[in-house]
């Protein structure tokens, strides 16, 4: 009976099944005591093995899993644990499905703060819109809103404006950073999403920002939409004004707002000059083609030279508003301008805009004349501008225009033809300025013109118009169109009283070894 059977003990017969193999004794050796109990059944000196386990049926495990699973805190753990393994595999499977329903439904646009659209498609955002509808009031709303002001001081020249002075404020709303929801037409939705990234540009530091632009893929088309009313409604805040782009963190910026266009006839250069200059520009812009052809490279400069006040910056502005361009200007003795800058600026140059280099022998000359300390703070050599105007960097596509009141400190080299092709004197108030200007001024009031002729008289008296060959007496001078103008201004309405005036106009000189007037504040030298 099997009661009566010796058992032998677990571990006898789990060794037996699994032998550990011994270095100093091998199994074969028959000294080893473990040899009787590996030794086939039956033989005469091996003891009963006990029954084999059962083939299946898992209730009589070798290993204790049996008793595991028929624990009631572990089945109940792995049940969980099934369970979470499920939910994650689900949850990514659902992600996963989302990301490419939405990749499969819904188109993005991104739009980098470094693309012009980027100021243009926010400005449209802010647009008011018709909310109306069930949808269109719940789900849209610029809820997040950031402001963009532009300042400007109300001046004639091209130097207008001037945040840190400035007495023209306005402000643009703009979406703020965040997401919101905009109805583009009826059913068409745009999800916005403009965001500030963590990196920032290496050089300006200002951080990366981005518009993304969500549309269902049904209504992609949309976006071919949205961007061409982004840029006329940009282009209609510059209806009739001229935009002038200045240099800011080695980039091309908007100076404070565009202004209004100066009319070309309100800028008097002697007979024929403006006409002249306006007619050789509309020929260059309408020959790209003849360029082209001919693998010549587009471009045109122009040099406007002559004294201080003559009109050359207010003319240059106005041609712009005449062609319709925008001024882009660089201050070439500005701190930190370098060659390398230029250059770069070159081939960023701001689209149908006119280049405009103001004063550039100043820039060249101060650049040899060192500070006490060795260090001028200007590093524009003179090849670095030849190269901007007509080296490699060279936009293929300019109109320049430079100015200088000193035309003999310039490099010869500067003034060939393909740096600059036009070179014009824009000089003193001539005869024929001084009659236009008043004209303009008082030509309602004076309808006879017998005022302009009393005012004009007294100019050649006072030897305004370069003296008189025939008569020695008269001195020989010269005035600016900028003191007429200021003559005229001071003397609204009143045309007596700027023929009373006109001796103002003698130009002054200030002698710095002239005594100073009585009680007058002297500085210390
Ligand atoms: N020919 C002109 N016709 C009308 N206004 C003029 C003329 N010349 C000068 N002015 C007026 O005088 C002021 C100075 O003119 P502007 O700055 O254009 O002179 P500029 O030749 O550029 O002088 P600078 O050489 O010192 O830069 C402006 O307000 C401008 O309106
Ligand atoms: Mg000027």
């Amino acid at each position: 009976m099997a009661a009566n059977q010796p058992t032998p003990p677990s571990t006898a017969t789990l060794s037996s099944q699994f032998p550990a193999p011994s270095s100093s004794t091998p199994p074969s050796a028959p000294s080893n005591p473990l040899a009787s109990l590996l030794s086939p059944a039956g033989s005469p000196s091996s003891p009963p093995l006990p029954p084999p386990p059962p083939a299946s049926g898992g209730s009589h495990s070798i290993l204790p899993f049996d008793t595991l699973f028929t624990n009631p805190v572990f089945a109940g753990g792995l049940g969980l644990a099934s369970l979470g393994a499920a939910a994650a595999f689900g949850r990514r499977a659902f992600i996963r499905g989302g990301e490419l329903l939405k990749r499969q439904l819904l188109v993005n646009v991104e739009i980098s703060k470094r693309d012009p659209s980027y100021e243009w498609v926010l400005q449209w955002l802010a647009q008011p819109r018709d909310n109306s509808g069930f949808l269109a009031q719940r789900i849209t709303r610029l809820r997040n809103l950031s402001v963009a002001t532009t300042t400007s001081r109300p001046t004639n020249g091209v130097y207008a404006a001037d945040e840190g002075r400035a007495t023209h404020a306005s402000f643009h709303v703009q979406p703020g950073f965040g997401k919101h929801i905009v109805r583009h037409q009826p059913g068409v939705y745009i999800a916005v999403d403009r965001q500030k990234a963590s990196t920032a540009q290496t050089v300006t530091g200002e951080p990366h920002e981005t518009l993304t632009l969500t549309l269902l893929w049904m209504h992609r088309h949309a976006i071919e939409d949205i961007f061409t009313q982004a840029h006329e409604l940009a282009q209609s805040f510059q209806q009739g004004k001229t935009v002038i782009y200045t240099t800011r963190n080695m980039n091309w910026t908007v100076l404070g707002k565009p202004r209004l266009k100066r009319p070309l006839g309100s800028v008097i250069l002697d007979e024929g000059i403006a006409e002249h200059i306006l007619k050789d520009a509309q020929e260059f812009i309408k020959a790209q083609e003849w360029y082209t052809e001919r693998g010549v490279p587009y471009r045109r400069g122009y040099l406007l030279y002559g004294p201080p006040g003559t009109g050359k910056t207010s003319f240059i502005q106005a041609l712009a508003g005449e062609l319709d361009y925008s001024v882009a200007m660089i201050n070439l003795s500005e701190t930190g301008m370098t060659d390398d800058l230029l250059a770069h600026l070159m081939t960023q140059l701001p689209e149908r805009s006119i280049l405009l280099l103001e004063d550039v022998d100043a820039a060249l000359v101060n650049r040899r004349e060192r500070a006490p300390d060795g260090y001028t703070g200007r590093t524009v050599t003179a090849s670095g501008l030849l190269n901007a105007l007509d080296g490699l960097a060279a936009g293929e596509d300019r109109i320049a225009f430079l100015t200088t009141n000193h035309i003999d400190r310039l490099d010869p080299a500067l003034i060939r033809p393909g740096r600059v092709d036009v070179t014009v004197r824009i000089g003193e108030a001539t005869r024929y300025q001084a009659a236009k200007m008043w004209d303009r001024y008082y030509g309602d009031m004076d309808v006879d013109h017998s005022g302009r002729e009393r005012f004009l008289k007294r100019l050649h008296e006072l030897g305004l118009f370069g003296g008189d060959e025939k008569d020695p007496a008269v001195p020989k001078r010269h005035t600016s169109t900028a003191a007429i103008q200021g003559l005229f201004q001071f003397n609204k309405g009143d045309m007596e009283g700027a023929i009373k005036m006109a001796e103002g106009l003698i130009p002054r000189t200030y002698e710095p070894e002239a005594p100073s007037p009585e009680g007058a504040i002297k500085s210390p030298a």
